[in-house]
C-alpha cells in the first residue's frame, strides 16, 4: 500500500533505532511530551518495557529479536491507524526488521537512526550494560558482542553523539513539521 506523505487520519509511526544508550528512550520521551502539548494522542512503545510484557520468553538471537520487532510493529500499526502518533524506541539491529516494520505499518512510517559512536554510548552507560558486557553481565549486547547493521535507508539520521537532547528533539520535531505531521516550530 502506498504511504501518503500527509495521512488524513493523522496517525503515524516514528521508529527510533540505534545502539544502547544512543538516546532512544530520552528522545522519544521528549518528543512525546511536545506532541502531547500540541493536543495529539501519543504513545511510546519503548523496547525494554514492551519486551518484558510482549516477549518475556524471547532472548537476543537474531530470530528472537526479529520476532519481537514484528510484535511491536503490529501494535504500532493498530495504534497509528486509530490516529495515534506512535514513537517506537527500539535498538532494531537488523535491516530486515526495519524493512518489515515499514512494510507492515500501513501508515506513514519514518525510520530515525540515532547515530552515536559506541565509545560515546559506552561512556554514558546509563544502565550499566556496557560495564558488565562480556563479564557475566548481559550476553549479546548490541554494539559489543552482537551486531548493529548500519541502517540502509533511514528517513532521518540524528547524530546524538554530537547533539544534545534538546537539539536532537528539535531536529526530529522539525522533520515531522516538514512532513506536515506536527505544527511548525518557532524559530530557535
Ligand atoms: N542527543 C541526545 N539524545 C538523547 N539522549 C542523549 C543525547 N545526548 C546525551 N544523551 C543522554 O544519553 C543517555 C541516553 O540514554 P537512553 O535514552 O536511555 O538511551 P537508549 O534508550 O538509546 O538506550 C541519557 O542519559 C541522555 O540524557
Ligand atoms: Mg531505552
Amino acid at each position: 500500500m502506498p504511504v501518503p506523505e500527509t495521512p488524513s487520519a493523522g496517525g503515524f509511526i516514528v521508529w527510533i533505532e540505534g545502539l544502547p544508550c544512543a538516546g532512544k528512550t530520552t528522545l522519544a520521551g521528549a518528543v512525546a511530551e511536545r506532541l502531547r502539548g500540541d493536543g495529539r494522542k501519543v504513545e511510546v512503545l519503548d523496547g525494554d518495557e514492551v519486551r518484558r510484557l510482549f516477549s518475556p520468553e524471547l532472548g537476543y538471537s537474531r530470530k528472537d529479536r526479529e520476532a519481537h520487532a514484528r510484535r511491536v510493529s503490529y501494535v504500532a500499526r493498530l495504534l497509528a491507524r486509530n490516529g495515534v502518533a506512535v514513537l517506537v524506541a527500539m535498538i532494531t539491529p537488523y535491516e530486515t526488521s526495519r524493512q518489515a516494520a515499514r512494510a507492515a505499518a500501513g501508515q506513514a512510517f519514518y525510520e530515525v537512526w540515532l547515530r552515536c559512536p559506541v565509545e560515546v554510548c559506552r561512556a554514558r552507560d546509563t544502565k550499566g550494560l556496557y560495564a558488565t558486557a562480556g563479564k557475566g553481565g548481559v550476553a549479546k549486547l548490541t554494539g559489543v558482542d552482537d551486531p548493529f547493521e548500519e541502517p540502509l535507508a533511514p528517513d532521518l539520521v540524528i547524530d546524538t553523539g554530537r547533539l544534545d537532547v534538546a537539539q536532537s528533539a528539535r531536529r526530529l520535531l522539525e522533520y515531522l513539521a516538514e512532513k506536515h505531521l506536527t505544527p511548525a516550530l518557532a524559530p530557535a
